[in-house]
């Protein structure tokens, strides 16, 4: 059932793992899905697969968190849905971890993003 008909949503890091199943259910709940990741063909293979758009976005870098919520706006005009999803893990128990880890993880963290 298309219960998201005329929804629209955006599911940052949507490329694989849990954002391209969430992007694919929303996909398939009737939404119209945008994903984003910061590895063009990684980002074009899985919106082709997806049957959604793919915007290559580093959630990382506030240009370009920018310019994504711009182009997101004028395409689409709005979002009803909005997935934080992007990130990476450290790899290493935070005691362990190094400061580049440390900063790399928190850049891309969802609380610096949108
Ligand atoms: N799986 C777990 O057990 C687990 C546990 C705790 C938390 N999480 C969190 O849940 C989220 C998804 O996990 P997952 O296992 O599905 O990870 P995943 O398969 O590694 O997918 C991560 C996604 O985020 C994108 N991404 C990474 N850095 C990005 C950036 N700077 N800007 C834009 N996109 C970026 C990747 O695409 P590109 O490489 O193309 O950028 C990819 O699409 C992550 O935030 C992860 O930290 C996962």
């Amino acid at each position: 059932m298309e219960t998201l008909k005329g929804k629209t949503a955006v599911v940052t890091g949507g490329n694989s793992g849990i954002g391209y199943a969430t992007a694919k259910e929303l996909k398939q709940q009737g939404a119209t899905v945008i994903i984003t990741g910061r590895r063009k063909e990684a980002v074009d293979a899985a919106a082709a697969e997806l049957g959604v758009t793919g915007l290559v976005a580093d959630q990382g870098n506030l240009a370009a968190i920018e310019n994504l919520a711009d182009t997101v706006s004028t395409t689409f005009g709005k979002v009803d849905i909005l997935f934080i999803n992007a990130g990476v893990l450290g790899g290493a128990a935070i005691e362990q971890a190094t400061e580049a880890v440390f900063d790399q993880v928190m850049d891309i963290s969802p609380a610096q993003n949108w």
